[in-house]
């Protein structure tokens, strides 16, 4: 009885992607005339026929959700050793040539999911600024030319910024070994290693006024010292208590730095407005609501599409959410496709734009 009800259910979520998948616009073909459409994606995704079904026909660049992140990558051998493990960096290439994907590198010099040790000697005490160069370098030389030709973009930086210091910047391993100098020697080893690759400067929060003001001055004091950054990842974690106009004033000010790209690269909309509410279900309301901010967010992102190059989603569909654990544990809707792999409001509202 058990495995009739099974196969029944199978068949019938199979029969209703089957429709969803066939009956509706593809978003990477709806948007191929503003930017490209990103998906970052766990690697279990590649082994599942639905997901992959979901991906390759809507997104046409992908980003490692962690997989090439600096804990994902590095090791240590029994003798101290550091090395690259490759190996589930490289499922993300190989599924993204097959499938005609280009792929966003993320991420290289990041305070969070990068080993304590990375930063230590055998002994366990905190590099000197030289050591911590000369790792980085290895680290970034080895990395970005691993994937040279198959990565167009690289987050070199992400989160170096934090509005709270007097001089915006983050207090991190990075910061106080090397000094506010790591952020440039990490984009020129980048360039080095792969100079055809775009290189980005990635944060969150980038549309609060302050924070914008710090990410924009210092981008663009990098980029008048000659200093290979090519573009501003803005994350855009957002959610419905977030202001589309600061949004819009964000991009707006980073588009007037000269030679620069902006990519969208981890959009979300937390459907909560603070830490505590949790719903079982994804009240209908909150849905519509949702729809029409993503309308509103890609009316700007359409309105600078001349800047923006790329717009990722940080995630495939809702149960596969960050926001499922961050920041705490509880039910969430952010983004176009629900549990069962259909299309909500939101997904709607983007693509009716275009009509
Ligand atoms: C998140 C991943 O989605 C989670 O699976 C992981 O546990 C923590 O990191 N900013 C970033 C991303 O730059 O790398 C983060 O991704 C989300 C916030």
């Amino acid at each position: 009885m058990k495995v009739f009800v099974a196969i029944f259910l199978t068949m019938t979520l199979f029969a209703t992607v089957y429709y969803a998948d066939s009956e509706i616009p593809s978003l990477k073909e709806v948007f191929s005339s503003y930017f490209k459409i990103g998906v970052a994606l766990p690697v279990r995704v590649f082994s599942n026929s639905l997901d992959v079904q979901l991906i390759t026909k809507h997104f046409n660049s992908m980003t490692a959700e962690n997989e090439m992140k600096p804990e994902s990558i590095l090791r240590r051998g029994a003798d101290g050793k550091i090395f690259c493990d490759f190996t589930m960096a490289d499922r993300y290439i190989r599924f993204a040539q097959q499938h005609g994907f280009v792929v966003r590198g993320h991420t290289l010099v990041w305070h969070s999911q990068t080993p304590d040790w990375f930063f230590r000697d055998d002994s366990g005490n905190l590099l000197s600024r030289e050591a911590m160069i000369e790792r980085m370098k290895e680290y970034i030389h080895t990395v970005v030319g691993h994937f040279k030709g198959r990565v167009y973009a690289w987050d070199v930086v992400n989160e170096a910024v934090d509005s709270n210091q007097p001089d915006g910047m983050r207090r991190s391993l990075w910061y106080q070994i090397i000094g506010p100098d790591y952020l440039e020697l990490a984009f020129k080893f980048a360039h080095e290693a792969d100079p055809e690759a775009l290189l980005f400067y990635n944060d969150y929060n980038e549309f609060e006024p302050r924070k914008r003001d710090i990410i924009y001055n210092m981008v663009k004091d990098l980029k008048e010292k000659g200093v290979p950054i090519h573009g501003i990842g803005m994350q855009q974690h957002l959610s419905l208590a977030r202001s589309i106009e600061q949004i819009e004033q964000a991009i707006a000010l980073f588009a007037t730095i000269p030679d620069i790209v902006i990519e969208i690269t981890e959009l979300d909309v937390d459907i909560y407005r603070d830490n505590v509410t949790k719903y079982q279900t994804a009240p209908t309301e909150l849905l519509h609501e949702q729809a029409e901010f993503y309308r509103k967010l890609f009316q700007v992102y359409k309105k600078y599409s001349h800047v923006i190059d790329n717009v990722t989603f940080w995630g495939l569909k809702d149960d596969y959410s960050w926001l499922r654990g961050f920041p705490v544990r509880r039910n969430n809707w952010p983004l176009l496709f629900d549990e069962n792999y259909q299309p909500k409001p939101a997904f709607w509202a983007i693509v009716d734009l275009q009509t």
